[in-house]
């Protein structure tokens, strides 16, 4: 089979290079080579993205559907039917090994940045966060199993892994990593699902909630606190706790936003399995980012509930997430989108995304009417869009990010009382 390239690989298509990412206070310091190599991760992935990743349309529809159907009879009706036929394709195994091994570059290329610098990193990390309120550290917290014994998205320690006292080194890495993965697609501080999510809440809120002004927000699992700064920037007056298991998470999301001038903002070391330091009803927003799709399936219905429970008559849940693989989606795109749970260290991605959130929402006491589910694009911030670029964050299209969410309805009553 002859796979085409759909477009031709032209200079707009190369994609900023890594000194394009906005620096801050705890940004790792990156020399020439290191440059070189994570511009020539980020110009692959791109030409993976944007010429490769079509030919798997084309093998699909010109190879494997007609075999699989003259096998069978007729067409697969699931993603794990269409996995079995395209898995043995030779186009499809090019574009996936290409892909991981990417992957792989990438990481190792990033923790040679960060393990050179190791004490430089955590000292700057120090001079920002130590005898700041703001950073609430807790030794007794255990990283779940979930997190312990996965190196996600290849990343070699996960977000965990302390290498010395005060270690920030696997936050920088995902740091730079991140900029380098999305080719610079999420802005220069890769954060444009927290504009997007920060922008739809404001302008829902305006439209159909003009009560609704959050004074305390919730996000769990907050890692390197990309998305949380340009929320707590847009709610000014709101007090912002941010949580994440990982010490070195933590210590680098303060020390950032800090020193991006961001000061509203609470990093505590805490399970978002069990938030019983939280009252009932103390939360105006309860929020995750990207985060849900990393939760095992015995955590996830106890975040979800945990989520509900702080949640203020009145409130809002919010989880962004990659679009659910519901009967709207083609079973192909369901199979490739699936292609991180089995070849990218994302073991948990394919349940979560099989689940009809709706449902699970409901489940933890939502009413059903109150639950929706809304769709985020870079239409939801400033950023200006470059046109028809194709290359993104998942096989290669725009960011899209689905929020899947409730209102609590009893806001009337109970909110003049609080
Ligand atoms: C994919 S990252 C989340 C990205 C982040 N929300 C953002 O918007 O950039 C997942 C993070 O969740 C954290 N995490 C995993 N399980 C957790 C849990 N039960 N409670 C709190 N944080 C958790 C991990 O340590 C990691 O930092």
């Amino acid at each position: 089979m002859t796979v085409k390239c759909n477009r031709p690989i032209d200079y707009f298509d190369i994609p900023p290079p890594i000194s394009a990412a906005q620096q801050h206070g705890v940004y790792p310091q990156l020399n020439h080579d290191e440059r070189a190599r994570l511009n020539f991760v980020s110009a692959c992935n791109r030409v993976v993205t944007t010429c490769l990743s079509p030919g798997n349309q084309t093998a699909y529809d010109a190879e494997e559907l007609p075999a699989f159907q003259k096998q069978h009879g007729s067409l697969p009706n699931s993603r794990h039917e269409d996995s079995r036929a395209m898995n043995a394709n030779s186009f499809q195994r090019l574009w996936g090994a290409t892909r991981r091994n990417l992957m792989e570059i990438r990481q190792q290329a990033g923790a040679a940045v960060v393990l050179r610098q190791l004490d430089e990193l955590a000292e700057r990390a120090r001079q920002l966060n130590d005898g700041d309120d703001n950073l609430v550290l807790d030794k007794l917290v255990k990283i779940p199993p979930y997190v312990a014994e996965v190196d996600h998205h290849c990343m070699p320690g996960s977000y965990y892994r302390e290498l010395v006292d005060g270690d920030v080194s696997p936050a920088a890495n995902y740091d730079i990593g991140f900029f380098v993965t999305t080719g610079g697609t999420v802005g220069p501080l890769n954060d444009e699902a927290g504009k997007a999510i920060a922008q739809w809440v404001k302008d829902s809120a305006r439209q159909h909630r003009p009560e609704f002004k959050p004074r305390r927000i919730l996000d769990i699992g907050v890692a390197a606190g990309h998305n949380i700064v340009p929320i707590a920037k847009m709610f000014p007056d709101a007090q912002v706790t941010a949580l994440d298991v990982s010490a070195p998470m933590l210590r680098y999301a303060h020390a950032r936003a800090k020193s991006l001038g961001v000061q509203n903002i609470r990093f505590v070391q805490m399970s978002g399995e069990d938030l019983s330091a939280f009252d009932d009803e103390s939360f105006d927003w309860v929020q995750t980012s990207v985060f849900l799709h990393e939760l095992s399936a015995k955590a996830l219905p106890r975040v979800l509930s945990e989520c509900r429970r702080v949640l203020k008559p009145g409130g809002l849940t919010l989880h962004l997430e990659q679009p659910q693989y519901d009967d709207n989606m083609p079973i192909f795109e369901q199979f490739m989108r699936d292609w991180d749970a089995y070849n990218n260290s994302e073991p948990f991605w394919t349940a979560l995304h099989a689940i009809d959130m709706d449902t699970a929402l409901a489940a933890t006491g939502f009413d059903a009417s109150d639950v929706f589910h809304a769709e985020l694009t870079r239409a939801h911030t400033q950023a200006p869009t470059d046109g028809d670029n194709q290359a993104g964050q998942d096989f290669g299209r725009e960011p899209v990010w689905h929020a899947y969410g409730a209102w609590r309805s009893d806001w009337g009553a109970n909110h003049g009382q609080r």
